[in-house]
Parts: C-alpha cells; sequence; structure tokens
C-alpha cells in the first residue's frame, strides 16, 4: 500500500492499528514529519543566528511540545496558560517568548513575574501592556520585547491577517513614539523587535515584511538584538496550494540583515515562530462513515461521518479546505486528494453536529460544496488531512455534547500510541452545579 501524499509517508495500515486500538474519531500525529518540519526550519539561511519558536497556539499538546523542543525548537506562546503548559511539559521559562494581548493581575500577575525572572521574554503589544509591565522589568533588570502592528498583514482568510488596520496585535506606529518615550523615562530596554502578520500568510508579504520591521528596528530601536519575522510561514495543506519556500525567504532575511550591519555595525540575529509549517501536514482526524445519504435528483451524496466541525472547525470558521482520504475497512487506500479517481463521485462531508455548517466542504464564502472522491461504505473511515495545527487546540469540541476526542502519536520509531486520553461525558459535566 503507497503512502497517503507527497508530505507524510504513513500508510494506511497506521490508520487501521490507530482504530483497532483507540477507536474512531481521534486525531493521529506523524512524528516523523514534526521532526523533518523542525529541521527544516532550523535549516534555513540566515546571518548572524537563529531561533526557531513553536507557535504553541497551533496543537499545544504536552507529546507535541516534548517532540518540537527536542529537536531544538523554542516556544512561542500567546497566553500565560500557554507557557505555564509548557513549563508543565518541562520547558524552561527562558526558552519561551510570551506575546499576548494583557498583562494579567492578581495571582496570575504574580504567576507572570516569576516566569519573567526565570528567563521567560515578555513581548509588549500596546503601550498599555508598556506601562503595567514597565516598573517590575526595571526593577529586576528584564529587558522587553515589543512587538510592532506592521499596518501591513496577511493570512489565509481575512480573520486571520494580523497585520493591518481591521486587527489591533502590536504597538501600532500611531503609538510608536509615546510607547518609546515611555520606555525611555522608565529605562527600559527593548531587546527585541517582533512583528507577525498573519496565520499562513503570503511569502510575498512576509518578505516585504523583512524590510519594514528592519527599517523600524535601525530608526528606533538601538538596543535591539534580535529581530523576528513572526510565524505565517505558509504551508499547502490541498494539491496546487503555494506554500512558503523558506530557503528563498530566508536567504532574503539574511541578505537584509547583512545589508543593516553594513549599515549599522549590529549583528542581529534572526527569530521566527511557525505553527502551521511544523504540524499541520502532520495531523489526520480519522473519522469513520456513519451513514450516507442524498438530497435528490437535483440534491448532493452525503456522507455522514463521527467527527465534523468538532474536531475540525477550519472548514467552519475559515472556509479551509481539507485533503480527504478514503479507506476500506480492510486497509485500502480508495481514494486520496493527491490522487483522485475519475469515477464520476462527488459528495459532501458532514459531521455529528446539528448545524447545517457542520461540513468539511465549505468554500470561503461558507457555500456547501461537493467534493470527488471514491464512494465508501458504511464503516470504512475518511481521514481528514493537515489538521495538525488549529484543530485539536482550537475546535468548539464539547458542542452538542460530544466529547473532546483522543490524541494519538504514529511515532518515527513505528508504534502508535496515545497522547491524549478521550473525554469522558463525566469530566465534561464534572464543573458543573
Ligand atoms: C504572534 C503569532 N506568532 C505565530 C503564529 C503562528 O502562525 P502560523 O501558524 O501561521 O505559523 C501566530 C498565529 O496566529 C501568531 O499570532
Amino acid at each position: 500500500m503507497s503512502p497517503l501524499n507527497d508530505f507524510s509517508k504513513l500508510e494506511p495500515a497506521v490508520f487501521l492499528k490507530a482504530k483497532e486500538a483507540y477507536g474512531t474519531p481521534a486525531y493521529l500525529y506523524d512524528e516523523a514529519l514534526i521532526i523533518q518540519r523542525c529541521k527544516a526550519v532550523l535549516d534555513m539561511p540566515n546571518a548572524y543566528g537563529l531561533g526557531v519558536r513553536y507557535a504553541m497556539k497551533a496543537n499545544s499538546n504536552r507529546t507535541i511540545l516534548q517532540i518540537v523542543e527536542k529537536h531544538g525548537l523554542l516556544i512561542d506562546a500567546s497566553s500565560l496558560n500557554e507557557a505555564k503548559r509548557a513549563v508543565m511539559a518541562g520547558i524552561a521559562p527562558a526558552k519561551i517568548f510570551l506575546t499576548t494581548q494583557e498583562v494579567p493581575a492578581g495571582q496570575e500577575r504574580k504567576d507572570l513575574e516569576d516566569l519573567m525572572k526565570k528567563g521567560l521574554k515578555y513581548n509588549v503589544c500596546s503601550l498599555r501592556q508598556l506601562e503595567l509591565i514597565a516598573g517590575f522589568a526595571r526593577e529586576n533588570g528584564i529587558d522587553l520585547s515589543m512587538r510592532i502592528h506592521p499596518g501591513i498583514g496577511s493570512g489565509e482568510s481575512a480573520t486571520r491577517n494580523t497585520g493591518d488596520k481591521y486587527s489591533c496585535f502590536g504597538v501600532h506606529r500611531s503609538d510608536l513614539e509615546a510607547a518609546l518615550q515611555f520606555g525611555k523615562d522608565k529605562g527600559i530596554r527593548f531587546t527585541e523587535v517582533h512583528v507577525h502578520i498573519g496565520s499562513g500568510g503570503d511569502p510575498e508579504i512576509w518578505r516585504s515584511n523583512i524590510d519594514l520591521e528592519l527599517g523600524i528596528i535601525e530608526a528606533h530601536f538601538p538596543d535591539c538584538d534580535t529581530v523576528s519575522f513572526g510565524g505565517g510561514l505558509k504551508e499547502a495543506r490541498m494539491p496546487g496550494e503555494i506554500y512558503a519556500d523558506i530557503e528563498y525567504l530566508g536567504n532574503y532575511a539574511k541578505e537584509r540583515i547583512e545589508a543593516f550591519y553594513e549599515r549599522n555595525g549590529r549583528k542581529l540575529k534572526m527569530e521566527i515562530e511557525p505553527g502551521t509549517f511544523i504540524v499541520a501536514n502532520a495531523g489526520y482526524a480519522v473519522t469513520e462513515v456513519l451513514d450516507k445519504k442524498t438530497t435528490g435528483d437535483d440534491g448532493f451524496n452525503f456522507i455522514v461521518v463521527n467527527g465534523g466541525m468538532e474536531i475540525n472547525a477550519r472548514p467552519t470558521m475559515y472556509g479551509s479546505q481539507h485533503p480527504f482520504y478514503v479507506i476500506s475497512k480492510d486497509g485500502s487506500l480508495l481514494s486520496t486528494e493527491f490522487d483522485l479517481p475519475d469515477t464520476g463521485y462527488n459528495a459532501i462531508i458532514v459531521g455529528r453536529c446539528c448545524e447545517s455548517g457542520d461540513s468539511q466542504c465549505l468554500d470561503s464564502q461558507h457555500n456547501i460544496i461537493e467534493r470527488k472522491m471514491a464512494e465508501p461504505e458504511l464503516g470504512d473511515l475518511i481521514v481528514i488531512g493537515g489538521v495538525g495545527g488549529y484543530c485539536s487546540s482550537m475546535t468548539p469540541f464539547n458542542y452538542n455534547s460530544h466529547i473532546q476526542i483522543p490524541e494519538i502519536l504514529a511515532a518515527s520509531d513505528g508504534t502508535v500510541r496515545l497522547i491524549r486520553k478521550a473525554q469522558t461525558l463525566e469530566q465534561m459535566v464534572q464543573n458543573e452545579l
């Protein structure tokens, strides 16, 4: 039997093995691909050093964090809890960079301070955040980072563009002067400058951001020794999608950072923080066909599977398309998105939620679209690819009181093991009074 696609070398038999051991629906992750992606980003050309931070929001499972850390990645956390979760997975605070919308109060503030004293780097994202954290940073001799709102951005959809005027992440350039003055008055050193254009961004905009950000550092940040270009390295989930050419982007950044050195005599270290690129294609949702229906002669074929928007909300949220693989009960690969048979069969894959948007077949306008595939039988597997990032970590998993599904690792040593148990119904209701 052949592997499913060009990214992952997993054989259909692995999915059957996972099903037999742990049931469906479940997420299945390909460790070898995660490791390969870590190596690829660490090999990115660079001028004076490169740090790669894994954007753990993409997938925060402890085992995934441990795999990427073992293979040389640092951590980008988006909330205090993410930072704490990384520490709970055994990652040192000094490896964590925190970019968040708040400076928490009360006990959480104490926890943040404790982590900062242990080396966590705090990335100031607004003037207000700077006002709240500057006193503590100065008293403890802690340097800060600043996230700049670049004014231009890019993402796979409008809601994933974090850099234009429709989103409020980072210190906008209209606030920059006030923030710098405040920092100066308080004796704060900004040793890192950060920009993130959006998730799964356009490689060309990623490139133009390099110039923009280096210009800002040159003009305003004399203490900066590290430039972070953020995440947003585009990955291709579906055949024909454009992905970021990381060698090209690395070479471009290298050349611009070297030119910066020529002008300023300062050797900047480069950081990037990809999430999607590391895990997206390493994850599969393994579901089983429960039912087959049609909506008449002028209607559609529907395949009802036992996991929908509550395990992959990306189609519902963004109109994202994911590759489908049809695997028969005996383990034959009946169709792969990367080599579609011309059987004339089209269908719409839907989940179990009482929601007509609970479909894996939507376009960017949220229209239902039929997709070509082999016709499955009841009980066959429908495997949804490209769900390693922003699925397990970002779904309304208890909608319709479905349980949070288990996570399984297809380890690089060939074993298939559970890395998160399925939630139980009792756990779902345990905090209700
Ligand atoms: C600040 C920041 N860094 C990195 C990322 C990761 O983006 P991607 O998964 O597209 O690489 C995100 C995604 O939202 C982000 O907000």
